[in-house]
């Protein structure tokens, strides 16, 4: 299989992961396996990685390229937020690092027949997990118009919400959305040209990626413990590719890192919280220049690390 996705900041994941004889990690976002690859590498002889992925030909492209690692790579084709339960059945329960580096691999972008790119026409589709039912056609097709407002406003910033709404439903009266470039149409008609060169259908279909696969729910839900997965002085590192992803590992990493969580001027703590990790990047970690150059789709990476106490 032909899994052409180049790992971002891998030097920054190794340096912060610092990877180790005898330790043992979780990378919730498998993909191709670059950087699991990485850290078997720097934890050898007998480093191990539980690798996680919802996407079947992450997961079989991670299998060939990791083949021969052996029994030093555990895979499971898994949602991140499971990662507790499948941490607990292999019986591991806690790590010395965990990475998660999300978003959309290349294959996902480049594939003919997922439905995540305006530049190939394809059935409406956007499932990372194909297991599951939902999809980009039942959300375009059967969404009400206030539901699909917001979900273009709210995940891809789009100004003229309300207006691509509006026109989606005038076009599936006459009969469904069916592709990618039906779509992309529909919105570039609705948009017309934007400045700066995106593609007038870039922000539609962020959001409705984000939309279809959960993508803030499954992330907030994994951040609102993931410190558990952690051994003391184990490290968690985050790479997000747009700011609603970033705001919630910001905010989770900071309430990780108080002593308490009471409001400001509580004068006696009631809250019971104590600190849980200390922040190793108070500012998000971006790409090199050299980096941008040799892989553009590593420009909007920002990397963000805690270290357990
Ligand atoms: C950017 S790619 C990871 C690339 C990988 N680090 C590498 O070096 O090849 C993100 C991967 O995470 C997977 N993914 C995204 N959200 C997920 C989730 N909630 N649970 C499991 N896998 C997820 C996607 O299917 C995709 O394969």
């Amino acid at each position: 299989m032909d899994y052409r996705h180049v790992p971002v900041m891998v030097k920054e994941v190794i340096e912060l992961l610092r990877p180790g004889a005898h330790k043992r990690y979780l990378d919730g976002t498998l993909g191709g396996g670059g950087h699991a690859a990485e850290v078997l590498n720097h934890s050898g002889p007998d480093g191990q990685v539980l690798g996680l992925d919802w996407d079947e030909e992450a997961l079989a492209a991670a299998g060939e390229r990791l083949n021969a690692f052996g029994e030093r790579l555990v895979a499971r084709r898994a949602n991140f937020t499971e990662a507790k339960e499948i941490l607990h059945d292999i019986g591991w329960d806690r790590v010395h690092g965990v990475l998660l580096d999300l978003g959309l691999s290349s294959r996902h972008i480049e594939s003919g027949e997922r439905g995540f790119s305006f530049q190939l026409t394809a059935r409406l589709d956007m499932r990372m997990d194909r297991r599951q039912t939902f999809d980009a056609y039942r959300l375009v097709n059967t969404y009400p118009v206030s539901d699909l407002r917001r979900i273009l406003s709210d995940y891809g910033e789009e100004p003229a919400a309300r207006r691509i709404a509006l026109a989606i439903d005038a076009a599936r009266k006459r009969k469904p959305v069916e592709t990618t470039a039906e779509l992309a149409g529909l919105v570039a008609r609705v948009v017309g040209k934007r400045r700066g060169g995106i593609h007038p259908a870039t922000r539609t279909f962020q959001a409705l990626r984000i939309a279809v696969n959960r993508e803030l729910e499954n992330l907030e839900s994994f951040l609102h413990d993931a410190y558990e997965l952690l051994l003391p002085g184990g490290r968690m590192v985050v790479i997000s590719f747009h700011s609603l992803e970033d705001r919630l590992v910001k905010t989770a990493f900071r309430r990780w890192s108080k002593d308490c969580l009471c409001p400001p001027k509580t004068l006696f703590c009631r809250c019971g919280w104590n600190r849980k990790a200390r922040l190793l990047t108070p500012r998000p970690l971006r790409p090199s220049r050299e980096e941008i150059q040799a892989n553009p789709r590593a420009r909007p990476a920002k990397l963000r690390a805690v270290e357990r106490v």
